[in-house]
């Protein structure tokens, strides 16, 4: 999911420590590249957006190369409208109409998407700076934890809430990253997700329609034309959508539509799945493997849903180290609840009252090659 263009002129403040990765406390709230390592595994991740710019490891081949979609400059990322890499929030996907009702009160948030609001609105978690709470870069567990404080009415959204995000490298080639948010004061949407764009072929290789995809979940949240769910949970037997046992992400791609563009219908997957199994548990979502290069990619998720997206929207864009990215160029799992699930009470609750728990979500990605 990605569009709306947006331009964000941030300071040139942040620009100037981007060679910096140092976790100095002056440095904490500056805009910095921070590397975690664990052999020929290395993730980076940007305090910008919590945003992650690089996952590299192996091919069957030894070759290591770089599975993630991103941009070389923290400038592009600032003024990027694609989410690579980025942690979204305060609500992911879209909500109908920018508008909510909770506890009796009618809520407006920003609409950055036509008349909806897509990822938390203009200026949602992707697109400010979280402060560096921890930074180990080697050694058994390499990990970074962000902390990003929102305020009361930011984007529209009710009361204050404390965000924590932690990258870790938990295993040799496991990925794990753990978040939860507080409400301060008010009940709250809260619905994050992790909006990495997957090429295990490699970023730039070309698209990921020869890729294999097996999701490990039995139904889906159909929607209208401008990728709102209708509210039906309905089974993918028979349905182009039924991923079900390992599948080419190209095999039934034109017979889905990923929601259209200035009136034209656009094909790919945009679309919620319903995770098998209980719905906060830790349990597998996704298989992903690319027969060329040999890599292989699972992930583990304790969420009711998962927005599988093939990069539908990609167009002519210039990334990292001089490669364009083209549509179906990557793949995208974010795990979270449901869509718009805030205008649903059929759909699980994403509300997060004061006093009464903390919203949490894990997600553990385990990499084979
Ligand atoms: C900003 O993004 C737009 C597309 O959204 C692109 O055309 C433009 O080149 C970008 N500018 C910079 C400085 O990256
Ligand atoms: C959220 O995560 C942070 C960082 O790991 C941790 O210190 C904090 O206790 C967590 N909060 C809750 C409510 O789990
Ligand atoms: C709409 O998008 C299509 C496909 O990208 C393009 O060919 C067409 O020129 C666009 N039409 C308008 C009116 O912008």
């Amino acid at each position: 999911m990605a569009r709306a263009p947006l331009l964000l002129l941030l300071a040139a403040a942040c620009l100037l420590s981007f060679a910096g990765a140092g976790a100095n406390a002056a440095g904490r709230k500056m805009v910095g590249v921070y590397e975690l390592s664990k052999g020929d595994f290395s993730v980076k991740v940007t305090n910008w957006g919590a945003t992650v710019t690089s996952v590299v490891f192996p091919d069957s081949k030894g070759n290591l190369g770089d599975v993630v979609l991103g941009y070389d400059t923290i400038a592009e990322y600032v003024n990027g409208s694609a989410y690579f890499g980025a942690l979204v929030g305060r609500v992911a996907n879209r909500v109908a109409n920018a508008r909510f009702v909770l506890d009796g009160k009618v809520y407006h948030l920003y609409a950055n998407d036509g008349k909806n609001a897509l990822h938390g609105g203009h200026r949602g978690f992707s697109k400010v700076i979280w402060t560096v709470k921890e930074y180990v870069s080697g050694g058994d567990t390499p990990h970074i934890t962000l902390y990003y404080h929102s305020f009361e009415g930011e984007q529209g959204f009710p009361g204050a809430l404390d965000v924590y995000v932690t990258y870790e490298l938990s295993s040799p080639y496991v990925l794990s990253v753990r978040m939860n948010a507080t409400a301060l004061d008010k009940a709250t949407p809260v619905n994050l997700a992790q909006h990495t764009y997957w090429n295990l072929g490699g970023q730039g290789s070309g698209d990921v329609l020869g890729n294999t995809i097996q999701l490990f979940a039995s139904r889906y949240t159909p929607v209208d034309s401008t990728l709102i769910p209708t509210g039906q949970v309905a089974p993918v037997a028979g349905t182009p959508y039924d991923l079900r046992a390992p599948t080419a992400v190209g095999a039934h791609i034109h017979q889905v539509s990923g929601g259209s563009s200035n009136g034209s219908t656009i094909y790919g997957y945009d679309m919620n799945y319903v995770v098998d199994g209980d719905e906060h548990a830790l349990r597998k979502v996704a298989a992903v493997r690319d027969g060329a290069s040999g890599r292989g990619l699972e992930l583990w998720a304790d969420q009711p849903g998962v927005q599988f997206y093939t990069g539908n929207f990609l167009k002519d864009i210039h990334g990292k180290g001089g490669k364009v990215y083209e549509e179906y160029g990557a793949l995208c799992l974010e795990t979270q609840g449901f869509p718009d699930a805030v205008n649903h009470p059929g759909f699980p609750s994403q509300i997060v009252r004061p006093g009464q728990g903390a919203y949490k979500h894990d997600m553990v990605f385990k990499f084979s090659f």
